[in-house]
């Protein structure tokens, strides 16, 4: 397998130490990406360097912190890289958890997964849009999921305050995300970024999401992870979508993809359903300001109305 990288190209991964994160570095570096995989757990972060290297001893591969429930982290991540690179031509916003049976804050006070899946991924992408407009033909894909058809922004109590339920809460989080790839596609194109923007999902795919999420707490989720193995696909296949959207000429302009099989579930990586409730442009444009004001991050805004 070639690793030879003729055009220098950069990736940076997000939640690359485990599961489809994992397996879209292995595959980036493999066809001559530079990739830098990110995550929380830097013990992780090693060991999936050095599994990566043991396959690909020529790979150009790194690992940085970053974890994304924290903005501080993003902060201190995203000065680093704009220090150390000369352009970014790949963003993944992968890292992600789900379910959690309690309800957990973020170091920021939000709940933990609007933070950790969304709102961290929002601040980081705008930190590092300068970067990626350096790029030739800059690329940010969001990784959503088929909950998002079940979600619903709750503009009015995003941090689930009132009532937390941990499935809505995801189902929110991965909506959030899938929104943000073509809200983003939308800016970018009034204000002359230059990027591309996409969104994948993986179907069902066995990784330790799953395990690390809601865990032994309640029936169906003891039945899920039990069927898992018979209805999903592998963390190798539903890295395929988010490949797809990274990677493929003919991916368009806030695209979705995801598995072709029953219900998206899985099989082989094609056009994925992007629901209403994803495309209204006004939610859109409500969640955006309402992410620039709880992250404190704001866009630039070089579009001109007239
Ligand atoms: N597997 C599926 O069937 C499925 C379906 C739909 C969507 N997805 C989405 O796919 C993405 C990847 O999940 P996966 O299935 O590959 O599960 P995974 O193996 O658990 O990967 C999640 C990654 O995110 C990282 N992460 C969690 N919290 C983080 C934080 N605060 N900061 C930085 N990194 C953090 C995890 O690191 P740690 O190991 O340190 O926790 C891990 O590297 C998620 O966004 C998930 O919502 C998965």
């Amino acid at each position: 397998m070639s690793t030879a990288n003729p055009d220098n190209r950069t990736a940076i991964i997000t939640g690359a130490t485990s599961g489809l994160g994992y397996e879209t570095a292995l595959k980036l570096a493999a066809t001559g990406w530079r990739v830098i995989l990110t995550g929380r757990n830097d013990q992780k972060g090693q060991q999936a360097l050095t599994l990566i290297k043991k396959q690909l001893p020529e790979a150009t591969i790194e690992y940085q912190h970053l974890d994304l429930s924290s903005l501080e982290s993003v902060k201190t991540f995203a000065s680093q890289i704009n220090e150390q690179q000369q352009t970014l031509d790949l963003l993944i916003n992968n890292a992600g958890v789900m379910s959690p049976p309690q309800r957990k804050l973020t170091v920021d006070g939000f709940e933990l997964q609007l933070g950790t899946n969304y709102l961290g991924h929002f601040a980081l992408t705008a930190l590092l849009l300068p970067l990626l407009r350096q790029a030739p033909a800059p690329r940010v894909v969001n990784v959503s999921s088929i909950a998002h058809r079940h979600g619903r922004i709750q503009l009015d109590d995003p941090n689930w305050e009132r009532r937390y339920r941990p499935f809505p809460a995801y189902a929110q989080s991965k909506l959030a995300m899938l929104i943000f790839a073509q809200e983003l596609q939308r800016r970018s194109a009034a204000n002359h970024w230059g990027l591309l923007s996409t969104a994948a999902h993986p179907g069902i795919a066995e990784t330790p999401l799953f395990s690390s999420g809601p865990g032994d707490q309640g029936v169906l989720n003891r039945l899920t992870q039990w069927a898992l193995p018979f209805i999903s696909q592998s963390a190798a296949a539903g890295a395929e979508p988010i490949l797809l959207a990274a990677l493929s000429d003919q991916a368009s302009p806030g695209g979705y993809y995801g598995p072709q099989g029953f219900r998206e579930i899985k099989g082989p990586a094609g056009v994925a359903v992007i629901s209403k409730n994803a495309r209204d442009p006004v939610t859109a444009a409500r969640l955006w300001e309402l992410s620039e004001q709880l992250t404190g991050i704001k866009w630039p805004d070089d579009s001109d109305p007239s």
